[in-house]
């Protein structure tokens, strides 16, 4: 036996103004989230600071809310609940989404859920799908704000396995890309560079092997952070050394196989553009790589692997952590690319998920609470 609920999804706890009407349908054990509409406004102002502003982002949320929702044309009267993000975030922000939510709930009489943003972001990957839930999962949560990996004994019943002690994976990414020059928020852009300096690899200018990277042992990205900072620092330092050397050209020592001898060739020049395209690349690696070397301790016992947050949108990780899971023989659910970052679709999955399972959701509004 099957039950559902339509439930209007709110969310607003960082920059982008999300709102989702999904079709939750619980059954014996599985769970589907129907997207039957959403629309998300995200705000481009925070790029010409290089991070979020969290006043803008509050003021922006107020000027793009009514907008989003009424694109979604939707019955009220055929709603059974709304959900709406209540923490962690902005607290600005959230006040906007949750005043919202509470407005509408109060005008078309609708029981109101406040959910946990990383509760929506852990069940993501059940958006557009039917799936047989086999507790326990391992989540991990990769995002701006967040990299986490829990436990997933039940429903509502989750255990916090690992966090970054300081900087989360996506931020690692955003200020080093920043810092180079890409815009905010990096990530995609970090990819798009790094996918780049695959031309430099192809012709023999560039070879990632030639680079130490940064050795990390506990769930970390600020030294990763630094450590790309001032690699990229170094190669332009030496740029510029070698447009204000007269007649020198820079040379290369490289043993030749064949006959043995050391032969002399000429240093490959890069650009600036280069360069940052190889920093992105030996960045992406690295903070790939680490995200797969910390999952793996935690695959002992679990039925699958459940990801989300904007950075699961990044298509080496997630061919990284498909391999993990084949060697583990482990399922793995990854989030539609669009529903890996902020979205009300997956508050509106999460809060139909209590809703049918008996369980409260929490209206506190904070910046920050455990899950
Ligand atoms: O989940 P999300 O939308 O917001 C938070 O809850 O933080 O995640 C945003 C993060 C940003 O750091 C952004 O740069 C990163 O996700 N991101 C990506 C990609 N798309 C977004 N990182 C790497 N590759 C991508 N394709
Ligand atoms: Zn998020």
């Amino acid at each position: 036996m099957s039950s559902s609920k339509l439930v209007l999804g709110i969310e607003s706890s960082c920059d982008d103004t999300s709102i989702a009407l999904v079709e939750v349908i619980v059954g014996d054990r599985s769970v589907e989230g129907r997207v039957v509409a959403d629309s998300t406004f995200s705000q481009v102002i925070h790029e010409e600071y290089g991070g979020v502003v969290p006043e803008l982002a509050s003021r922006g949320h107020l000027a793009a809310v009514t907008r989003v929702l009424t694109s979604l044309d939707i019955q009220y009267s055929e709603i059974d609940a709304i959900a709406v993000t209540t923490a962690p975030g902005l607290i600005g922000s959230l006040m906007v989404g949750v005043s919202f939510a509470y407005g509408l709930s109060q005008r078309y009489n609708l029981p109101l859920l406040g959910v946990h943003h990383l509760e929506g972001h852990l069940y993501s990957s059940l958006l557009g799908r039917v799936e047989l839930l086999k507790f326990p999962y391992v989540g991990m949560i990769v995002s701006g704000g967040h990299t986490s990996i829990y436990k997933i004994h039940d429903l509502g019943s989750v255990q916090n396995m690992a966090s970054t002690s300081d900087d989360a994976a996506g931020e690692c990414l955003d200020k080093v890309g920043v810092y180079m020059g890409l815009p905010y928020p990096a990530g995609r852009a970090v990819a798009t560079a790094a996918s780049e300096a695959e031309a430099l690899i192809l012709n023999g200018s560039f070879d990632p092997s030639q680079y130490r990277l940064p050795q990390v042992k506990k769930l970390s990205f600020s030294g990763v952070k630094t450590a790309f900072i001032n690699l990229y620092d170094d190669l332009i330092a030496n740029l510029s050394k070698d447009s204000n050397a007269c007649n020198s050209k820079a040379s290369l020592s490289r043993l030749d196989v064949g006959t043995g001898e050391i032969v002399q060739e000429e240093a490959p020049r890069y650009s600036r553009q280069d360069i940052c395209n190889i920093v992105c690349y030996l960045l992406l690696e690295t903070v790939t790589d680490l995200l797969v070397k910390y999952l793996e301790p935690h695959l002992e016992g679990v039925n699958g692997i459940l990801l989300g947050g904007g950075v699961i949108a990044n298509q080496q990780l997630r061919e990284k952590i498909a391999v993990l899971g084949e060697q583990y023989g482990t399922q793995i659910l990854m989030p539609e690319k669009r529903y890996s970052t902020d979205n009300g679709a997956m508050i509106a999955l999460a809060g139909g998920m209590r809703l049918l399972n008996g369980l409260n959701g929490d209206m506190r509004v904070m910046s920050r609470r455990d899950i």
